[in-house]
């Protein structure tokens, strides 16, 4: 998901228009459908306290750190860090203007902040895609005050819907497209993940895994807001239209299956990590 913020084009599919950046689509699209619903369970589970002070590593374009803004309050102090300057720039203006959230540009491998001074670091489906989950956990601990507590999820294994998504790239776009979507689920095993959090020597580690069901848009105008909201909108605009009609065929048939009332459902398992420094 990096160097994406730069790249914006206009696209139509089935009538609709889709211009914009790929944060600013993932914002648009990306945000309202998964990552807000996933964002409300991740800082219920948080528990944040008027005046606490929360970080939000791979923060993207900001749900969690505005969720995390409210429930700390005007006392409280919200950071959101993310390697893509793209997505912080959709953050920086998404963000309602009271809450004074600062903004990070770096990998959560090397945090440029200082020693115990959060109370809370918060972790939305970012793991998976750093490269040295070691060092990233290692600097969420050094961050974290004694008995600061970190709470994180990732999602996978890949969900049939993103596994019919991912089978249809590699066929019409090109193999490699389908890495992107298998890296989205890389990182779900629950013995795995409670290693690399107590390896990286965090206490009370505890690690549950459940399946939501998340109502999406109908086929068509998911699969095209996945796509421009992600790095694969890059790839799908290098084929002609033709290949892209053959895409959205071939996914539109194979999701019927997974069609309720007209939306498509995502049936989708997230695990989710505690833990206290
Ligand atoms: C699926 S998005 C999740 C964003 C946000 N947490 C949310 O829930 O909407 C993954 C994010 O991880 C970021 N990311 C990838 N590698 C990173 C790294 N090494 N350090 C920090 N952020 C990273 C990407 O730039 C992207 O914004």
């Amino acid at each position: 998901m990096q160097n994406e913020g730069a790249i914006a084009m206009t696209q139509h599919h089935h009538g609709k228009t889709y211009r914009g950046s790929a944060p600013e689509n993932y914002e648009r699209y990306f945000v309202p459908a998964i990552g807000a619903p996933a964002a409300r369970g991740l800082v219920a589970i948080a528990a944040l306290r008027p005046g606490e002070r929360a970080l939000d590593v791979a923060c993207g374009t900001g749900v969690v750190a505005r969720l995390a803004s409210e429930a700390v309050g005007p006392a409280g102090t919200v950071a959101g860090l993310d390697v893509n300057p793209g997505m912080l720039a959709v953050a920086r203006s998404t963000a309602p203007p009271g809450q004074a959230i600062e903004w990070h540009e770096a990998s959560a491998e090397a945090i440029p902040l200082p020693d115990a001074s959060f109370d809370v670091v918060l972790c939305q489906m970012g793991l998976q895609f750093v490269p040295d989950k070691h060092a990233a956990l290692s600097e969420m601990r050094r961050v974290l005050a004694p008995g600061g507590r970190l709470i994180l999820n990732v999602p996978g294994p890949t969900p049939q819907l993103f596994t019919v998504m991912a089978e249809a790239l590699a066929r019409h776009i090109g193999a490699d497209t389908a890495g992107f979507v298998n890296q989205v689920f890389s990182l779900h095993d629950t013995a795995e993940i409670h290693d690399l959090i107590g390896g990286a020597g965090f206490q009370d580690v505890s690690v549950r895994a459940e399946t939501q069901s998340l109502r999406l848009p109908p086929p068509e105008e998911f699969l095209w807001q996945y796509v421009h909201s992600t790095p694969l909108a890059g790839a799908v605009a290098q084929v002609d239209d033709e290949r892209r009609d053959s895409l959205e065929r071939d996914v539109a048939a194979q999701w019927q299956a997974l069609v309720e009332d007209r939306t498509l459902v995502l049936q989708v398992r997230m695990v989710v990590a505690t833990a206290r420094n």
